[in-house]
């Protein structure tokens, strides 16, 4: 039966690439207040074209933008799969940047010489959900899916997952499943797929610093008072020592070791740190001292300082004090940091650190949890089988910097792994202009996902 699957899936090859086109027209940014409409719109495209497929579908309202919900008929002697995806995409901007309008998809060449499909959301994740939707389509015109199916596909994954939580706990014995799956990962490189088994965490804040109570003229008030933006600037210094580590009390305490068999397959990945750097146009990387760029991004925790507001922005010169300075701070956390740990190290950090007569207050916006997965598991090589399948070829493991909220989440209230099985590649340029999702990847992700049901449905219960 997989075969015939597989042969709608290379029949539809067009109409699915013009479906997509239509999702990805949709702008679904999640951040934007004023895009709710088009939240809803997105949703509500999603759930009528897994109606099509014959799912049972609901749209699910939050505190937030709504969640998408679908099953197949369960049958109680067939594994339950739990699919997990995200139709919210990041704000586009800079606009000017773009070669085509971000929400006007657009095939063209790659710089790699490949066909890709240009747009804000074609891999993250929208491509990639329609991977799975197209597979469960073909496996619906051949039969139905060998499997229980729940589709999960939310609206804020991009801002934090927040409201996802309340839900997921909620809706506990809906959500029952045997396994998880997200395809919301990369590729190691174009041809060669991969299982990702680690992701980091992520911590991330707004620190704001009030100094006089209002703007003061530099020359008239300079130098007898305190100047948050030089003060925000020197708090922002103290984060690093001399090695490229994080200076925060306890922040390597429970920073688990990496071990030399882990090292010495990531030296074996081909992947040299020159190439790394000259792909974003620097001539070498920075960062922990011993590590290599794989071990820094994959392995290892960070601080990094994502936005920095205050003073005068405006063309020209303006001679001006601020009375206030914020910067956004990231912390990517590895096995097995504690978030809540993290937090306090920071606000710790704060307190010591700051001079008295700077105010500051911290907001925080939401936290994720590094995550492990076990490699050696039977769905983790029935994953491994359907990449072969899918894009012919030998796959590999790999980890990854980036977070993805729900997956500790899934771990610790449906007590599930997941499979990370994901089509990107590394230069699809996700949250930044010109993204892209190669078509041969759509192509080998959703015949992937249709082997893989196939796989997963082998297992008894
Ligand atoms: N899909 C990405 C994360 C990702 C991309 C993981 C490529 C591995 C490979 C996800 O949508 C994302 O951007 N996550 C955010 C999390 C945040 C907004 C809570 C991240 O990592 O910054
Ligand atoms: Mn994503
Ligand atoms: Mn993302």
């Amino acid at each position: 039966m997989l075969d015939q699957v597989l042969a709608t899936i290379d029949q539809r090859r067009d109409a699915s690439l013009a479906q997509l086109k239509e999702f990805l027209a949709i702008p679904s940014v999640s951040t934007k207040p004023d895009h709710a409409p088009h939240m809803l719109r997105c949703a509500t495209w999603l759930a009528d074209h897994l109606k099509f497929a014959g799912f049972n579908v609901s749209i699910e309202p939050t505190n937030g933008h709504p969640i998408v919900l679908a099953k197949n008929r369960h049958e109680p002697n067939r594994p339950t799969v739990l699919v997990y995806g995200h139709y919210d995409v990041q704000p586009p901007e800079p606009l000017d940047l773009w070669t085509t309008p971000p929400f006007e998809p657009t095939v063209r060449k790659t710089e790699a010489g490949t066909d890709a499909v240009y747009a804000r959301g074609a891999v993250d994740d929208k491509g990639q959900v329609w991977a799975h939707v197209e597979a469960l389509t073909a496996w619906q015109a051949n039969g139905g899916v060998p499997v229980n199916i729940t589709l999960l596909i939310e609206g804020e994954e991009e801002i934090g997952s927040e409201n996802l939580e309340a839900f997921v706990k909620a809706r506990k014995d809906d959500l029952q499943a045997d396994i998880a799956v997200i395809s919301d990962t990369n590729q190691f490189a174009r041809g060669l797929p991969a299982i990702t088994y680690g992701l980091r965490g992520l911590c991330y804040c707004e620190v704001f610093l009030t100094g006089p109570d209002h703007d003061l003229h530099s020359g008239l008030y300079g130098g007898a008072v305190p100047n948050p933006a030089n003060v925000l600037c020197e708090f922002i210094a103290t984060l690093h020592d001399q090695d490229g580590r994080v200076n925060l009390p306890g922040y390597y305490d429970d920073v688990r070791a990496l071990t030399e068999t882990e090292r010495d397959a990531w030296r074996k990945l081909p992947f040299t740190d020159a190439s790394f750097a000259k792909s974003v146009g620097i001539p070498q990387g920075s960062g922990e001292a011993g590590y290599s760029a794989l071990e820094r991004k994959w392995a290892r925790p960070t601080c990094d300082v994502n936005g920095i507001t205050t003073g005068y922005q405006g063309p020209g010169a303006k001679t001006v004090i601020p009375s206030k300075a914020s910067a956004k701070i990231s912390m990517r956390l590895v096995p097995d940091q504690d978030p809540a740990k993290v937090q306090a190290a920071l606000e710790q950090a704060l307190r010591d650190r700051l001079p008295k007569n700077v105010r500051h207050e911290i907001k925080w916006y939401g936290a994720s949890a590094p995550v492990l997965v076990p490699i050696d598991s039977p769905p983790t090589k029935l994953a491994l089988e359907a990449l072969r399948i899918g894009f012919g070829t030998e796959p590999t493991f790999m980890r990854e910097g980036g977070s993805i909220p729900v997956v500790g989440l899934i771990k610790s209230v449906l007590g599930l792994d997941t499979l990370l099985i994901g089509f990107g590649l590394p230069d699809d340029r996700v949250h930044s202009p010109n993204e892209k999702f190669d078509l041969d990847a759509l192509h080998g992700g959703t015949r992937t996902a249709a082997a893989l049901y196939a796989k997963l449905a082998t297992r008894s219960k």
